[in-house]
Parts: structure tokens; C-alpha cells; sequence
């Protein structure tokens, strides 16, 4: 469960948290000479984490570490809270609060966000769920700086993130397609966002080949879902579109995927998680700016009537594709997308997609590769990223790898070849595009096997907490 966080004046007797940068912002009523003794001794060897036990209450002093930048130094924080929450949970501490003593704002903020983010599970399938929840319920901030208003942004976005986990945590033997669309729909009734959901009938309609062609193979219907955050006071006139894959399930299809290659790939909407999840955190905070999300959904799977290489489909826009490895598909549902943002004139498009295995072998989950037709939002999403530290990598989109999509038969194929892969994937998306667009491959840091501090375990929300802040910014709050 996400704990509450609130804002209060007079420190009690409970748990606490002191964020310092150096022992001298040590409040000393707090703490006797033996133990402030013990304190100056431990920050001497510089203990990252210290913890007194004053029998009957804890209090555990956390030491800010200055890094290179000051963003990486806030997510130092990040992670030093998250380790925090290790402990107060092994303990079965159900209430702390997080003493900002030193007037460090950002840092407190960082450290909470660290532990609010850490301390989500996804229990629905347990049985001994109670047993296995964290114990941690309530934060308490005591700060001077710090405001109510950004404990609640805190809150809201970190909600974000953990429904964009949901989503990417569920199994597709609960999540489809269909349910997905639910899904999304019951994220817009409670954050106050217009979602629209084409069934096939309508997908058909709108010649969505890509999307079709994908679902081929699967018993459930695919659905392209399509939301908007559009407030009265919006400070833009032409939308920020967000696109996002959706494949909830890639086996591969008639091109199967091995057995170890498959496991995981229940996450293959994760971009599609990241747009749902950023929508509600925009919406819910009531940003100023005018948002659409567009994310088509499907399965990936062989059967009867699979689409099959050598296969040749029309995307939207009449361009004609070349299908000669049916794992390429999330290029071919996001070309539906791509062509149908066009409609709204966008300001700035940028996808999100656990796109290609070539991303994560090159970066892995440290961060996010990025391809771009633009410069000037790209900065600025860049440096979101640095903030929030979903870092992006800009890859090139040379000409040479349009070369290397030309097809023999149709007017492009959907694989380019052994190398660049996270390159051609990108180029691919780009013929789809006709205003300023980056394109995020989120395959590395969009799930991950082992915990990755208050990243966790399985899905991560890459991507949310990014978006969010690029709009945030751009709100100007
Ligand atoms: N969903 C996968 C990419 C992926 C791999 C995501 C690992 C997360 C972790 C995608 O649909 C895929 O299969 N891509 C192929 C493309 C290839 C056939 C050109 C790949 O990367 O191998
Ligand atoms: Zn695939
Ligand atoms: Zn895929």
C-alpha cells in the first residue's frame, strides 16, 4: 500500500528520520551525548544509514551524499530512502516522520519520493497477502520548506506510477486487450480524463492494418484506445501527444519467441502503461496543458489465420509493409498510432515502447535509448529525464537505416537487419510522422528481473514520472 503522506509542526516521540548533510545540523536535544557520540563516530566512516535506538523509538539519520550533479545527487536520495524503508518495514514500523533539519527541501522530497515509490507490491494473486504487505503506513514531513502542495504532486504522481506497475504486472490470462481498454477507462473516471475505446469494427473502419495484422492471431479483439486531458486553461493550442505500444502479450507469433525470451513478456505494453499512468498523474494534478494519449493494444501470438513473413499489410496511411519477422510487431501497431496522432496537429509526439531486444543489450536498465526528428522539445525531455533520472540516449536516424528497410516487394519491410536494431525500429516509426517526434525504446528499464532499488521488482514505471514532468514544466507550476 501507498503510505499517506502528511505535513506537521511539532516532532512527537515516534520514529523518525533526519535528512543532514553534515553532523553539526544535528538537532542535540534529540539525542543524548553517548549517542550523539556514537552519531559523529558513524558519519566519520561515512555510514550512509544510521540508525539509534533510543528504546522505544528509533531515529535514523540519513547523511545527503554530494554526486557529480544535482540531480544525481537527488537520486541518491531516492535511493537512500528506499534502503531506509528496507529497514523501518523490517521493524514493522507503521509511522515515521521524515525531519527535514538542515533545510534541504529537494533532498527531503527526493528521499520521500525514494520511499513512497519503494514501497510498492503487487500482491493480488497472493494468498497471504496481510502477511507479505509492508508495514509502513504514514510519513509525517516536519519542514519548513517543504509545501502541502508538493507532498500531493508527490502522492499523485507516485499513484501514476504504481497503476502504470499494475498494469504491467498483470498477466495477460487477466490483462487482454479488452480488459486493458477497463482499465484505462476506470483510470480516466477517477482522474478526470476523456478516454474513448475503438473496438475492431471501428479499427477496421479506420484501415488500421498494422493493429489488425498483429491481432490476427489472437482469439480477443484488439482496441485502440484513445485519451485526452483538456483543460479550460490549457497554456497550449496544439496538443503534447503521448503514444504508447500496447502489446499485451509478444510471443512472438509464427516467429515464436524462445523459451527465455518469452517470460517476461507480459510487459510488452509498458509503454501503453506509461501513457495510462502519466494521463492519470496529469489529470489528477489538474496540469494546465492539453494531453492526448493514444494507445493501440493487442496480443501477439500465432494461430490459424496468423499474419506470416512474406505477408505484405497496409498501415493507415496506405503505406504498404513488408511483414518478414512477426516479433517486429510493436512497430507495426505503432504506425496505426503515429498516423492517426496526425489528426490533432500536434505540438510534440513522443512514443513509448518496449520496442527492441538492440536497446536493452546497448544500455540496459540504466535508462532510456531515444531517437528524435527534433531538437528543442528533445532537449527539454532530455533534462526531465536527468531530473527524475529516466535518463535518455540519443541514437542517430541516419538515412543508412532507411536504406536498410527498402523492401523487394512492398514499400518497406519491418526488420532491417543484424545490426542497429534499435535504430532501423526507430527509422521505421519515423516514415509515420510528420511533426516534431521522439521516439523512447523503454525496453531496458521497463521491467526488470531483479530489484532495482524503488524501481522494484517487475514492472517499474518508466516513463510515467518522465511525461509528468516534462508537462509539468511545461505548465510552469
Ligand atoms: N517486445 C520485443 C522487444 C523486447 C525485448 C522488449 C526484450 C523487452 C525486452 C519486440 O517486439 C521484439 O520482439 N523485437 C525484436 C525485433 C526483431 C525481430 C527485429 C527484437 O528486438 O529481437
Ligand atoms: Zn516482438
Ligand atoms: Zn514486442
Amino acid at each position: 500500500m501507498k503510505p499517506e503522506l502528511k505535513k506537521s509542526n511539532k516532532p512527537t516521540k515516534g520514529h523518525r528520520i533526519y535528512v543532514v548533510k553534515a553532523f553539526k545540523q544535528i538537532p542535540e536535544d534529540a539525542f543524548s551525548k553517548e549517542e550523539l557520540d556514537y552519531v559523529k563516530a558513524q558519519m566519520k566512516a561515512s555510514r550512509k544509514q544510521i540508525a539509534v535506538n533510543h528504546f522505544g523509538h528509533f531515529s535514523f539519520i540519513v547523511t545527503v551524499e554530494e554526486k557529480k550533479t544535482h540531480a544525481l545527487s537527488l537520486e541518491a536520495c531516492r535511493v537512500a530512502g528506499n534502503a531506509l524503508l528496507a529497514t523501518l518495514n523490517a521493524q514493522s514500523i507503521e509511522e515515521i516522520q521524515l525531519i527535514d533539519a538542515a533545510g534541504l527541501p529537494a533532498e527531503t522530497l527526493a528521499l520521500l519520493e525514494g520511499m513512497v515509490l519503494g514501497s510498492y507490491q503487487f500482491l493480488k494473486y497472493r494468498s497471504k497477502k496481510e502477511k507479505e504487505a509492508n508495514s509502513l503506513k504514514l510519513i509525517s514531513v516536519h519542514s519548513k520548506v517543504v509545501s502541502d502542495k508538493e507532498l500531493q504532486l508527490l502522492s499523485t504522481v507516485a499513484e501514476g506510477v504504481y497503476r502504470s506497475r499494475d498494469l504491467v504486472n498483470e498477466p495477460v490470462s487477466f490483462l487482454n486487450a479488452p480488459q486493458y481498454a477497463k482499465e484505462v477507462q476506470q483510470l480516466g473516471k477517477e482522474a478526470g480524463f476523456k478516454v474513448e475505446v475503438f473496438n475492431k469494427a471501428k479499427i477496421e473502419s479506420l484501415k488500421m492494418g498494422g493493429l489488425l495484422a498483429v491481432n490476427q492471431g489472437s482469439v480477443d479483439p484488439p482496441v485502440f484506445v484513445v485519451m485526452e486531458h483538456k483543460p479550460k486553461n490549457a497554456v497550449n493550442k496544439q496538443p503534447y501527444v503521448f503514444v504508447g505500444k500496447g502489446v499485451v502479450y509478444d510471443t512472438g507469433g509464427i516467429s515464436l519467441k524462445p523459451n527465455d525470451g518469452m517470460m517476461t513478456m507480459k510487459c510488452d505494453m509498458a509503454g501503453a502503461a506509461a501513457v495510462a499512468g502519466a494521463m492519470y498523474a496529469i489529470a489528477r494534478a489538474g496540469l494546465p496543458v492539453w494531453v492526448v494519449g493514444i494507445t493501440p493494444a493487442t496480443d501477439n501470438r500465432p494461430h490459424g489465420n496468423s499474419v506470416v513473413p512474406g505477408d505484405v499489410i497496409t498501415i493507415s496511411d496506405g503505406t504498404t509493409v513488408e511483414v518478414l519477422n512477426t516479433d517486429a510487431e510493436g512497430r507495426l501497431i505503432l504506425s496505426d498510432a503515429l498516423v492517426y496522432a496526425k489528426k490533432y496537429k500536434p505540438r510534440f509526439v513522443v512514443d513509448l515502447a518496449t520496442l527492441t531486444g538492440a536497446a536493452a543489450r546497448a544500455i540496459g536498465r540504466f535508462g532510456i535509448v531515444a531517437m528524435s526528428n527534433t531538437v528543442e522539445e528533445f532537449e527539454l525531455l532530455k533534462h526531465c529525464g536527468n531530473t527524475v533520472h529516466e535518463r535518455l540516449v540519443e541514437f542517430p536516424l541516419w538515412d543508412e537505416y532507411a536504406d536498410m528497410l527498402k523492401s523487394d516487394v512492398a514499400d518497406i519491410k519491418n526488420i532491417g537487419g543484424l545490426i542497429a536494431g534499435a535504430n532501423t525500429a526507430g527509422k521505421f516509426l519515423e516514415h509515420f510522422t510528420d511533426y516534431p517526434w521522439v521516439h523512447l525504446d523503454i525496453a531496458g528499464p521497463a521491467f526488470v528481473e531483479s530489484p532495482d532499488s524503488y524501481r522494484g521488482k517487475g514492472g517499474t514505471g518508466t516513463g510515467v514520472r518522465l511525461l509528468f514532468e516534462f508537462i509539468r514544466s511545461k505548465a510552469e507550476l
